[in-house]
């Protein structure tokens, strides 16, 4: 990848208007979202793809991730909060939304009125959404959660049926789906999953046997959509392989994933320095040789984690460059050796030439994470056919 294959953030193209960026940003490519989520309904199909987009969509931005999802032939939209998924409404969106947690009492009404479906595990959310159905003169659509295994969010199977019979029977409420989620879809010994599945299986016949008819019935997440077919039912619930990134090793080439962002900055410092020389925050590096050492300003408040410092490395002038020291708050160094670097020249912390799992991986945690950490003040700058289309800063969207 040349350096030069960087957007200038100063100045996008297509966007003449634009203020200048700081010298730090998230491209988010749009085509290659479109293209994963193409992909992903091919793999599951004839399933639908609920495109999950909860936490500003893995950090990648709500409205837009949502927009372009919804236009490759997502079914709907998965988000975690009623608020989430009013910012979504407010944007425009019209597309079923799915809030896949537990509301808060009082949140009811407000998911009725922007005609959000909530998931349910307990009777009196179901009652509390007839009630705020009832006032509002609509009619609302209810998930049913059971947990098959995981131990967080769900109704015990034995008593899926019974439960799902008293939400039919609510005024103004639909009971449209039935659902579930895996605890290790994601491990090479789907034993579990697989363990889970029949559970969820045995849920189903149960509410069947009791009269409850659900249209949708859904387990899958990404993993899973790539691991376990049987698991597909009716709607799968895609997250992380949105984004580009598959769920595991062992799943790499189920489905054709692009990453759809990439972290970037520019240099805005660099010296020589001579061999011992201490850098950063406790002088936990110092060189060993003559080298250039340089400034990047994105640090842990950018979401680029404090961890990854030891041992992570940057892309800078079409080779890795190791970070250099702690990560402080807004800024890193990197050890780029006898590079020609130049100021202003571009990297990327993470993205297609440094996979953000690498970066999960040196902080010892997972992508999920540092995605979905990606800070507000970073700006998003999404690219559209291969132009800038819009840029969103701590400001505002442009
Ligand atoms: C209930 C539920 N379904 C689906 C997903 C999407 O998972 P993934 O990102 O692994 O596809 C999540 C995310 O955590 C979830 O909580």
């Amino acid at each position: 990848m040349a350096s030069d294959s960087f957007p200038n953030p100063g100045a996008p193209a297509g966007l003449a208007t634009h203020r200048p960026l700081r010298p730090a940003w998230a491209e988010v490519d749009l085509d290659a979202l479109r293209a994963n989520v193409h992909a992903l309904r091919r793999v599951a199909a004839p399933a639908s793809v609920l495109a999950v987009v909860k936490a500003d969509a893995y950090g990648h931005g709500a409205a837009q991730v949502a927009r372009a999802a919804v236009e490759a032939g997502a079914w709907g939209l998965g988000i975690a909060t009623v608020d989430e998924g009013i910012e979504l409404r407010r944007a425009g969106i019209g597309a079923p939304i799915l809030v896949l947690g537990a509301i808060g009492p009082g949140e009811a009404a407000p998911a009725v009125a922007h005609d959000l479906r909530l998931t349910v595990a307990e009777e009196t959310v179901a009652a509390a959404t007839s009630r705020a159905a009832a006032a509002a003169h609509r009619e609302a659509r209810l998930h049913l959660k059971v947990d098959t295994g995981m131990g967080r969010l769900g109704v015990a199977p034995a008593d899926a049926a019974a439960l799902a019979a008293r939400v039919a029977a609510l005024p103004h409420v639909t009971l449209e789906g039935c659902s579930t989620h895996f605890a290790s879809a994601d491990e090479p010994d789907l034993a579990s999953a697989a363990r889970q599945l029949e559970v969820f299986r045995g849920a189903l016949s149960a509410l069947e046997h009791a009269g409850v008819r659900v249209a949708l019935r859904h387990a899958a997440n990404s993993a899973a959509t790539l691991a376990l077919p049987e698991a597909r039912l009716d709607l799968v619930r895609c997250g992380l392989a949105l984004y580009g990134v598959v769920p595991a090793p062992h799943l790499v080439g189920r489905a054709e994933l692009r990453p759809v962002m990439r972290l970037c900055a520019r240099v805005v410092h660099r010296k020589r320095v001579p061999p011992g020389t201490p850098i950063g925050y406790g002088h936990a590096y110092r060189t060993t040789r003559e080298t250039t050492v340089v400034t990047i300003p994105v640090g842990y408040a950018d979401g680029y984690p404090r961890a990854a410092g030891e041992g992570c490395t940057v892309w800078l002038r079409g080779r890795c460059a190791p970070v250099a020291g702690r990560v402080s708050m807004d800024q890193i160094t990197v050890d780029a050796g006898d590079a020609p670097v130049a100021l202003g020249d571009a990297v990327e912390l993470w993205g297609a030439a440094v996979p953000v799992e690498i970066v999960a991986r040196a902080a010892r945690t997972i992508p999920y994470e540092v995605l979905a950490r990606t800070a507000r003040r970073v700006p998003r700058v999404y690219l559209d056919g291969g132009r800038v289309a819009a840029v969103r800063t701590l400001l505002g969207e442009e």
